[in-house]
């Protein structure tokens, strides 16, 4: 009986592809990484980098530069490919350039004869996700976008530092759209089982000033160093893990709702289960009126903005 060998392909070896193929081989995720890039070079180049590294790595991981024919036997296809925001950009800006570079990197993959899961990272990623499904013909639980699972863990972080606790014990979530109209689920934001709301140190405007972090760290990042990678290269992993590992792990991704959160035909950041068979179900939170209409309103500037687009 043949073995099964995990297999990801990652498209696109830019800032975020190459971290996050630095954190996947140093936390041995995989067995296979196959490395796909416009420029031949860069990935060869990468390639050739992340093999010096194996004698210090976890476990073996098999790492080449390839073809899209390579996706063939991925478990995952990770999409890091495309335009990023320029300082002053929203990510939403980015919806025309980088759709028409996921169509033909989406039938390429396709060809191919890919039969896995596919994460997506590149922005804008609720819509980019969205296009992936169609232009795919996958079943939509079989593609992920990396949604408000980074934005989820700044918030941890912020939280946890502020309570000065591990950010790992801090249970709150940030969903809807990854960009500007994300909100904060304060109704179910808690530390060791203590609703954060309720805490002595809970200053409301401390909060508020918390989550307004959160949602523009991108471009606080980005008027510093020019891009974010390290933090979203790290939450791909922990989404590659999730599903290589069938884990049935709860993270907050992009999603097709298709009815759970009063929406539906849409891929927007909710609590999700994840494993080896991508999305196993949305996890509906029960949110209070001001976070359903800050949910819907997030929702529907996704809508208007693929609109033109999916006619
Ligand atoms: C981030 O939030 C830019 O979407 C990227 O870091």
């Amino acid at each position: 009986m043949a073995v099964h060998v995990n297999r990801v392909a990652l498209i696109g070896t830019g800032f975020v592809g190459s971290s996050y193929a630095f954190a996947l081989l140093n936390q041995g995720v995989t067995e296979e990484l196959v490395l796909i890039d416009l420029n031949k070079e860069k990935s060869e180049g990468d390639a050739m980098d992340l093999n010096h590294g194996l004698a210090f790595a976890p476990t073996r991981t098999k790492i080449w530069y390839g073809e899209y024919e390579d996706c063939k036997n991925a478990d995952v296809v990770v999409l890091c490919a495309g335009a990023n925001q320029k300082p002053g950009e929203t990510r939403l800006d980015l919806v025309a350039k980088n759709l028409k570079i996921f169509k033909s990197i989406v039938d390429r993959v396709m060809v191919s004869g890919f039969d896995g899961i596919f994460i997506v990272a590149t922005n804008p990623v609720d819509i980019l996700s969205y296009a992936v499904w169609k232009y795919s013909g996958l079943h939509h639980s079989r593609v992920i976008g990396s949604g408000t699972i980074l934005d989820t863990a700044r918030f941890r972080y912020l939280l946890g530092e502020h309570f000065g606790v591990d950010t790992r014990n801090v249970h709150a979530y940030i969903i809807g759209e990854h960009g500007d109209t994300e909100l904060p689920v304060w109704s179910h934001a808690d530390i060791g089982g203590s609703p954060i709301l309720d805490s002595v140190a809970s200053d409301k405007d401390k909060l508020e000033e918390i989550f307004v972090n959160v949602r523009d760290a991108a471009y606080q990042i980005i008027n510093r160093k020019g891009a974010t990678y390290y933090g979203i290269a790290m939450g791909l992993v922990r989404l590659t893990k999730a599903i290589l590992h069938n884990e049935s792990s709860i993270l907050t991704v992009s999603c097709y709702l298709n009815g759970e959160y009063d929406q539906r035909d849409v891929f927007i950041g909710v609590p999700a289960v994840v494993g080896s068979d991508g999305i196993k179900k949305v996890v509906e939170l029960k949110l209070n009126e001001m976070e359903n209409q800050q949910f819907a309103h997030s929702a529907n500037v996704l809508k208007e903005t693929m609109k033109p687009f999916f006619k």
